[in-house]
């Protein structure tokens, strides 16, 4: 008897801590979402901001209806000679939120893109009609796509696009091609195929590769670091060589499409004392090696919440390994004008492809490059942050604004648009503001860049302000951000400099600051083009002005 009755207290303990706990878990997390548009026509599977704030969106050519029909009336003659009146493009203003359908003529699913130095989209490959294709977009009023059918010389389906030194652009791998080749081709060593053995290797077998859209980041000695699968290496991409070889990543974790994780090369501190600087890489999310054949059989399996972080111009470089709070497969990371990166979009369970993912985590984590990862509870490096109330699958994208929000939009794991499925098609943007536009946070405002915003490497900048801080050489840094391609959880091109400054902030004779610096050294630490520079001060940073550096 008294065993029972000590059972039930037990059980009533237990039960009132249970829904303490409950209680308790309306945590209020920091950050804040809002709904920009409910629909924009076509769904967000590719996305990339140009230097007029218009963000380029498209989706795929063959999956049929979209929501939004072409210009007056327009239709055009799809693969197979029918008429289609619908966009599959749209171009969207990030500052009225005004949008307006494209017309892309040839299918650009899975496909890859980068600005050229002059702020034109540069977009490549695809499928089928497409995967030979080289498209372009100029930011220009009422300015339309351009093709040119024999971009490409492999078929470039899934693959990775990166700016270089030189203003060209390096395409790397797509499905069933294991080479590289440059565009736009204008020159001998353009007009030929680069074989890559490393991306066969990487491939776990060809119907589930778990290395396409392989990550790269041109490092700090102007060569190519790739990552496919869980291995990496440093590519020579002139001479064709493979210049080192790194350490596989441990924990036996698939890192690429279709077991999905996401890359970013951490802030690259210029100083003039240590040249060229450090480049590190952290690779987050994924799934097993075989998520994608479990979830074909409707077992679907845990993401991973492993991270790894590479310094990859080190002599002896290892990974450090970190455990996030969340699994995730298909995440997107984004570097925020701070130096930090958000983690979001994607799923808990299985892996990237058709109605292949569960469980969406709709929560973004923030992660600190630079804070404690331990002691005594004290792991400062990842806030879970305010959830979406939209699940963001198979097919969805995240991308910086200038006035430093997250855009995102997308998910559709369906062939066509499907509004009645278990994660349904979506045609949203929303906009993720960070915590540091929370309310009561003072924000600084750049006043001018001088020179102006055109300058050379190494050329001496300063960038006037306002604030209505508390201004110190301690609490004010500059940033410049490359704006990256999105798409399929890789964020081409995504790259941030933290410039070196004189020391002092001076204060103006009409009341605002001006802080002294330099302009990165060399196009391997910044290729030539535009960019959204920052200043930052206590964290919070001003928006953007948009630079274009130059040789
Ligand atoms: C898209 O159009 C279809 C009809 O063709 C409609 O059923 C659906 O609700 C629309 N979706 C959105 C998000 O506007
Ligand atoms: C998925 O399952 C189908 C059978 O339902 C099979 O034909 C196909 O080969 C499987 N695909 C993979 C990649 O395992
Ligand atoms: C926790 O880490 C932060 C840096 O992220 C540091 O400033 C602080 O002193 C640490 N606290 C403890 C108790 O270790
Ligand atoms: C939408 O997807 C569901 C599966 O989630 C499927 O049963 C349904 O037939 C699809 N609808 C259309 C119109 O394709
Ligand atoms: C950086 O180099 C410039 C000359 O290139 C020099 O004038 C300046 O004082 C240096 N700044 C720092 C912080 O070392």
């Amino acid at each position: 008897m008294g065993s029972k009755i000590f059972v039930f207290l037990f059980l009533l303990s237990y039960s009132i801590s249970l829904f303490n706990l409950a209680l308790g878990a309306q945590i209020t997390y920091q950050g804040k979402w809002k709904l920009l548009k409910q629909s924009i026509g076509v769904s967000a599977m590719h996305m990339q901001l140009l230097p007029n704030e218009k963000v380029v969106i498209f989706d795929r050519t063959n999956s049929g209806h979209s929501n939004v029909t072409l210009m007056q009336g327009k239709c055009i003659k799809d693969e197979k000679s029918n008429d289609d009146c619908y966009a599959h493009s749209v171009e969207f203003d990030s500052v009225s939120r005004a949008f307006r359908p494209l017309t892309v003529l040839s299918d650009t699913w899975c496909s890859s893109g980068s600005l050229a130095t002059d702020g034109t989209l540069v977009q490549s490959g695809g499928y089928r009609g497409g995967q030979f294709v080289v498209r372009y977009f100029k930011p220009c009023p009422n300015c339309d796509w351009k093709e040119d059918q024999k971009g490409l010389l492999r078929p470039r389906w899934y693959a990775s696009n990166q700016a270089l030194p030189d203003g060209k652009i390096i395409v790397v791998g797509g499905r069933f091609h294991f080479s590289y080749e440059f565009i736009p081709k204008t020159s001998v060593s353009d007009r030929r195929v680069y074989d890559l053995p490393f991306l066969k290797e990487t491939t776990t077998s060809l119907d589930i590769p778990n290395n396409l859209y392989p990550f790269t980041h041109l490092s700090t000695d102007g060569n190519l670091f790739i990552f496919a699968n869980d291995r990496a290496i440093l590519l020579d991409y002139v001479n064709n060589k493979v210049i080192r070889n790194y350490p596989v990543m441990p924990g036996g974790v698939s890192r690429n499409y279709p077991s999905t994780g996401s890359s970013v090369l951490l802030p690259l501190k210029l100083s003039n004392t240590s040249f060229p600087p450090e480049a590190e890489v952290l690779i987050c999310g994924g799934s097993a090696p075989d998520s994608y054949a479990k979830a074909n059989v409707s077992n679907f399996v845990p993401a991973s919440n492993s991270c790894g972080r590479l310094k990859i111009t080190a002599a002896s470089p290892e990974w450090e390994m970190e455990e996030m709070p969340l699994n995730r497969v298909m995440g997107d990371m984004v570097m925020l004008p701070t130096g930090d990166v958000i983690i979001i979009n994607g799923a808990a369970k299985g892996s990237a492809g058709w109605e292949f993912a569960r469980e969406p985590v709709q929560n973004p984590l923030l992660y600190r490059p630079d804070a404690s990862t331990g002691g005594n509870n004290n792991n400062t490096r990842f806030e879970v942050l305010s959830p979406s109330g939209i699940p963001r699958m198979y097919h969805s994208t995240a991308i910086l604004l200038s006035d430093g929000r997250v855009l995102v939009g997308g998910s559709n794991p369906y062939m066509n648009y499907n509004f009645t499925g278990l994660f349904p098609t979506d045609l949203s943007l929303e906009a993720f503001y960070p915590p540091y536009l929370s309310s009561g946070k003072r924000r600084p405002s750049i006043i001018s860049v001088n020179p102006g915003s055109k300058f050379g490497y190494k050329q001496k900048i300063s960038v006037e302000f306002k604030s209505s801080g508390n201004v110190n050489q301690g609490n004010v840094y500059v940033t410049m951000v490359a704006p990256s391609f999105a798409t399929h959880s890789t964020s081409m091109n995504q790259r941030l400099l933290v410039l070196a400054l004189n020391d002092g902030v001076t204060k103006t004779s009409s009341g605002n600051y001006l802080v002294e610096g330099y302009a990165p050294e060399t196009p391997a630490l910044a290729p030539p083009g535009y960019y959204q520079l920052f200043l930052v001060q206590d964290g919070v940073p001003s928006k953007a002005t948009w630079v274009q550096i130059n040789q």
